[in-house]
């Protein structure tokens, strides 16, 4: 192993300008503008895959963008590990808060800024690196190995979740890495074993057909953004409880050991709320902030339009109004259901002075996987050896949709060994990845290899 992790040493600053060319790449999946960019970002991808050394690397049209698959079955009688990641990124607005262009990456204190830094790019590039170092001087990989990279993991995996259904044999493995998620905190080295799902919807509310002046008809009809608060403002009670029926109905309730586990972990709200710049926490009474943020299902509010935005002023009653809403899952809610749970409610609180219309944009359920596995083992004893420290054990307040159907379809345990941080900034202005994150994860990636092999 010394000899995969020097060269992981020796080559760490080729592998930089290797991710800056990735980061390039605008490849953003929630917009139709973008489709060529996604197709060069999965070339780049491909180039990376079979420059690494594995030896069957295709590319999989989907309805969407493409899936990018790539093997080495050269260990006969070996486990086989495959690695998940995603090539598609958040959009970037808003671009004035940027410090830096969002496809021009640099470098600087000790992080590397651009979009897809930490999510996902420079995470799954750690694993594709650490291949290449066993190929380049071993001549081979301790283990057999696939790599799954999809374009779409930011608007669903709608078309991976399909094509796994249809490949199930191609995807055939004994355990799925995935680094998409962060460590507890810097330099705690960190397995999340469960993760929320998601049910993302919009509302839009129509009044009159056309904008009218708020003068002359102001107080006469129903103004589509006053309605639309109002339906907002009912969704949560005084406990901050959701109000949508049977929402709570089928969550897994947490164990006094998991709950003894999370105390364990010494989460401090007032450190979090001083580093989220707000005077104090909030949310649903009764569980603690890890236990909210993990393992209770929650409702927000992601963006709302309506009327006139610009600067200055405008008197004007607009015909429409439209609300973004994502509601995060835990195990066993059925975002199928829900979606239907919630539309009924929206309707049953919209007046008749309104249109409203609900339309499910995408979901995944939640999981939690089981603690107890050689994968996960693996794991732990590999992020330890990286990082110098005991591995912890999370879970997770975001998504990956795919990662309920890996387990489910192929009926391997996902270790998920997230190298981000929760200050990395995804999805917001000035996403930026640890340099220190990005070269212990290179070394974890490959003890993993090392470790599983021999399990
Ligand atoms: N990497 C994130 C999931 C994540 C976020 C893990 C924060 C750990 C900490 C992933 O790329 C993501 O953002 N997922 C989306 C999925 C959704 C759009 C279907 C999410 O959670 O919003
Ligand atoms: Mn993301």
């Amino acid at each position: 192993m010394e000899v995969v992790i020097n060269h992981l040493k020796n080559n760490f600053n080729n592998y930089l300008e290797e991710l800056k060319d990735y980061l390039r790449i605008p490849s953003i999946s929630t917009l139709e503008s973008h489709k060529d960019e996604m197709i060069r970002c999965a070339g780049f991808a491909v180039q990376k895959l079979k420059d690494a050394g594995m030896t069957r690397v295709e590319i999989f049209p989907t309805a969407g963008n493409p899936l990018v698959y790539a093997e080495w079955l050269g260990k006969a009688g070996k486990p086989t590990v495959l690695i998940y990641g995603h090539y598609d990124v958040q959009p970037v607005d808003p671009l004035e808060l940027w410090k830096d262009q969002p496809f021009e990456p640099v470098i600087r204190d000790g992080k590397i800024w651009a979009r897809g830094a930490n999510d996902n790019k420079g995470q799954h590039f750690v694993h594709i690196k650490s291949v290449e170092a066993f190929f380049k001087t071993l001549g081979e990989l301790p283990l057999n190995v696939k790599f799954i990279l999809e374009g779409e993991e930011e608007i669903g995996s709608d078309n991976l979740v399909l094509f796994l259904k249809e490949n199930q044999d191609l995807l055939k493995c004994d355990a799925v890495l995935i680094s998409d998620t962060s460590m507890y905190a810097k330099g705690v080295p960190t397995i999340t074993y469960g993760l929320r799902g998601l049910l993302y919807v919009e509302v839009e509310v129509t009044g009159p057909d056309r904008d009218l002046h708020s003068g002359s008809f102001g107080g006469a009809v129903a103004n589509p953004i006053n309605e639309l608060a109002k339906i907002i403002s009912k969704l949560h009670d005084k406990n901050g409880k959701v109000t949508v029926p049977n929402f709570y109905k089928n969550v897994l309730k947490l164990t006094k050991k998991e709950k003894d586990n999370f105390n364990l972990l010494k989460f401090s709200d007032k450190q979090y709320a001083k580093e989220l710049g707000v005077k104090e926490l909030h949310g649903e009474k009764g569980f603690t902030t890890l236990e909210r943020l993990w393992t209770r299902p929650t409702l927000d509010c992601n963006g709302i339009i309506g009327g006139f935005t610009e600067k200055g002023a405008k008197t004007v009653l607009p015909s429409k109004a439209l609300a973004k809403i994502s509601m995060r899952l835990v195990p066993n809610q059925d975002p199928v259901k829900l979606a239907k749970e919630f539309t009924k409610h929206i309707y049953s609180l919209s007046p008749k002075s309104i249109k409203t219309e609900v339309r499910t944009l995408h979901y995944g359920y939640g999981v939690v996987v089981p603690l107890e596995s050689k994968a996960i083992n693996a794991a732990a004893k590999a992020a330890s050896k990286a990082f110098g420290k005991k591995t912890i054990f999370t879970r997770e307040g975001g998504s990956i949709p795919v990662v309920v159907d890996f387990v489910k379809q192929l009926k391997a345990p996902a270790v998920l060994m997230g190298l981000g941080l929760d200050s990395d900034d995804i999805h917001s202005p000035n996403e930026h990845f640890l340099l220190e994150n990005f070269e212990k994860g290179l070394y974890a990636s490959a003890y993993f290899l090392d470790e599983f092999s021999k399990m």
